[in-house]
């Protein structure tokens, strides 16, 4: 089957950011097989989209997908492959610690229903998003922390182990030498990871992940574990999850919001710039940090933005009968 390679301009019409917002404007490389129409305007399911270069991650999740599980099982399967690379440094296994040395990991889940999972402060378990989605499914309850969430973890029988590698250690006794407290924007473009699928029957769910702020003081949570600010999902409006610096997420509960100006008319596109614009209207640092959102509506559109460039998007998004998924990049010029 021929590939060809196009680029298109994503539907950028300024909505919603502020002038002189330094936010950039995005091109969108998509590599369709001849017979398959490029269908960022259509419909076109199931589709599954992360943030940051996951490539492996995604495709786990669209092999899940192609088997006609549910977006939720996808989810838990795609964030699990970047939760075991001991590669990454913002994610599960080898995540950075904080300053004391202690990998502590955040994670939540949602599914088509509205129910959700959280854990927060997560140690010595390699697969966060796992523990969450038994909050979900196995607790009356949606979040639970530190050291109830790692009891909790043990006794449904996952096991306990390090996660701090020797790439981590040796990073964290480097920093230490000055120990100064800086975010690192898109650390080797690779970062939380937040994932959104549609399953085979028009089913949304989404997940996210991480080990959080390199060098974060001793108990500090981000955005990633709290439903609205790190990830939302509406099963009839579509779903949102973020990326970067969480403090300025929680502050503006993008996630949520992003859903809410979809549920209100807007594109994915549009509601990620919007929700991008209020970030950057409210802070005069925007330089110091980034923020990136992707977006899905329930007729398997997708957006993407951030504040500054060199935040990639992976999507896999193709007719469900074919077997040579499109893969697809959002990349700032
Ligand atoms: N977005 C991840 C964090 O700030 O922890």
């Amino acid at each position: 089957m021929k590939r060809r390679t196009f680029i298109q301009n994503a539907s950028l019409t300024g909505i919603g950011v502020v002038a002189g917002a330094s936010a950039l404007s995005c091109k969108e490389e998509v590599t369709v097989t001849e017979n398959i129409p490029a269908t960022t305007g259509g419909i076109t399911l199931p589709v599954v989209v992360a943030t940051w270069n996951v490539h492996d991650a995604t495709a786990k999740a669209w092999d899940v997908l192609q088997q006609g599980k549910s977006s939720l099982d996808a989810i838990e399967a795609g964030c699990m492959v970047e939760e075991a690379n001991a590669e990454g440094q913002s994610v599960g296994l080898g995540g950075l610690p904080d300053r004391d040395g202690n990998v502590t990991l955040d994670a939540c889940i949602m599914n088509r229903d509205g129910n959700y999972g959280a854990v927060v402060y997560l140690q010595n378990i390699k697969h966060p998003i796992s523990v969450a989605r038994k909050v979900m499914e196995d607790t009356p309850h949606v979040i639970l922390a530190g050291k109830g969430a790692e009891q909790f973890a043990l006794e449904s029988g996952f096991e306990p182990e390090d996660l701090l590698t020797e790439a981590s250690r040796k990073a964290w006794e480097k920093w230490k030498e000055t120990s100064e407290y800086k975010p690192v924007i898109n650390i080797e473009n690779h970062d939380t990871i937040g994932m959104l699928a549609i399953d085979s029957n028009g089913d949304i769910a989404g997940g996210c992940t991480t080990s959080g702020l390199a060098y974060k003081m001793a108990g500090r949570v981000g955005d990633s574990p709290i439903i609205g600010s790190g990830l939302f999902i509406d099963n009839e409006v579509g779903g949102a999850t973020a990326t970067g610096l969480g403090e300025e997420v929680l502050k503006t509960v993008g996630s949520f919001l992003i859903v809410e100006l979809m549920r209100q008319g807007k594109s994915p596109q549009e509601a990620c710039e919007e929700a991008i614009g209020r970030i950057v209207a409210k802070n005069d640092s925007i330089k110091d940090f980034q923020v990136g959102y992707i977006a899905v509506n329930k007729h398997g559109e997708t957006g993407s933005y951030s504040i500054h460039e060199g935040f990639w998007v992976t999507k896999y998004q193709n007719d469900k009968n074919e077997n040579n998924p499109s893969d697809f990049y959002n990349k700032k010029p």
